[in-house]
């Protein structure tokens, strides 16, 4: 099990709320405004240090604070693990601890209890901004690699430093020196991304194969950036323009059929069953990653046609990698014992 309970305080509607979890399968019951999407926003807190939302917003209502404290069993396996995360909105300052000890760094909790989201933004896999899915991207493998995380933490770091020199000074040896930072932290980021593209290609086709077989072949996820090798000869424009002009943070990720960008050219029901293949996808990959990875699905109902609504929790449990676990939100109880149902 990848989570054994959490308790919550003041967090959105709920002033003081406990639940455990005995299983691995968890279906999340209540209509609407009962807090399925809190819980599982909860959840998503434990495991990446915030939710989809900015923080003060998850204070319930005349309260000054919100607390969130969860067991979780690292995903290395290895003792099980108390993480709290408090949110104090009059100083609007967050403090998260692991075990009780305050961490200085949101990277010395990504990857404990790795997690892969399901929800209505995850449609912006179809018909989303670039930026948001890169920022997906980029969140699954700093979940998956040290690596990948220092890399991406140091790019920003430096391009931030690189966009304020490039207003406030004219000394070129140190906007280069910044230049040859980004160019390598680009390389690192560019070979990573590269691979994942690939291997979610693969991974999507046999989910497409059950979910939309008529369109499976011409999918396909393409990951676009520019060669920067003449990185240096943008210099003067960047100096005149005041910000960087290459580097991996302009990078495009998109789904396309024959080069074109599927966003004009699937049905509502297509983009949704193409959202949800891509999400499983992430989560089967991160599975042969990192082994234990809890998959959080908001309101299932909205991925599958009337007709198969039945069949998506099967199909979801069906890809299931094994030791992950699922905390699943849905309007209805699902038939089949195979749920720990919470209902609220
Ligand atoms: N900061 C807050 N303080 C108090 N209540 C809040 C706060 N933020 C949200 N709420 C309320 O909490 C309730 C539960 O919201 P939540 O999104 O978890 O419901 P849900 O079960 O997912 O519903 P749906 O099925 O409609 O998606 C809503 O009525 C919402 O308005
Ligand atoms: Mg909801």
């Amino acid at each position: 099990m990848s989570l054994k309970g959490i308790h919550l305080t003041n967090f959105r509607k709920f002033s003081n709320l406990k639940i455990s979890f005995n299983s691995d399968a968890v279906a999340i019951i209540g209509g609407n405004a009962s807090g399925k999407t809190t819980i599982l926003e909860a959840i998503l807190h434990l495991s990446t240090g915030k939710g989809t939302l900015p923080a003060n917003t998850y204070v319930k209502k005349g309260e000054s604070f919100f607390r969130i404290k969860g067991i979780v069993s690292p995903a290395t396996g290895g003792p099980q693990s108390e993480v709290l995360v408090f949110y104090d909105a009059s100083k609007r300052e967050k403090k998260i601890l692991v075990n009780k000890k305050l961490i200085s760094r949101l990277a010395q909790l990504i990857g404990l209890m790795p997690t892969i989201s399901l929800n209505m933004h995850s449609f912006q896999w179809v018909w989303g901004p670039v930026e948001w899915r890169r920022k997906q991207i980029d969140l699954l493998l700093a979940q998956a690699n040290r690596t990948y995380l220092e890399a991406l933490i140091k790019h920003y770091r430096v391009l931030e430093q690189r966009n304020k020199a490039l207003r406030t000074t004219k000394d070129r040896t140190l906007l280069l020196t910044y230049g040859q930072v980004l160019f390598e932290t680009s390389e690192v980021i560019r070979k990573h991304r590269s691979e994942l593209i690939e291997s979610l290609n693969e991974i999507s086709k046999q989910l497409l194969d059950r979910l939309m077989p008529d369109k499976k072949t011409a999918l396909r996820l393409k990951y676009h950036f520019h060669n920067d090798d003449d990185w240096e000869s943008k210099l003067d424009r960047e100096m005149e323009l005041g910000y960087t002009l290459w580097g991996a943070q302009r990078d495009q990720i998109t789904w396309e059929v024959d080069g074109q960008d599927v966003a004009s050219f699937l049905s509502r029901g297509e983009g949704s069953r193409l959202s949800l293949a891509t999400v499983v996808a992430m989560w089967i990959w991160l599975s042969k990653h990192r082994g234990k990875v809890t998959f959080l699905v908001d309101d299932w109902e909205a991925f599958q046609d009337r007709k198969y609504l039945d069949a998506v929790p099967s199909f979801l449990l069906e890809a299931k990698p094994q030791n992950s676990a699922i905390f699943l939100a849905s309007l209805n109880k699902l038939s089949g014992s195979r749920w720990q149902q919470v209902v609220l």
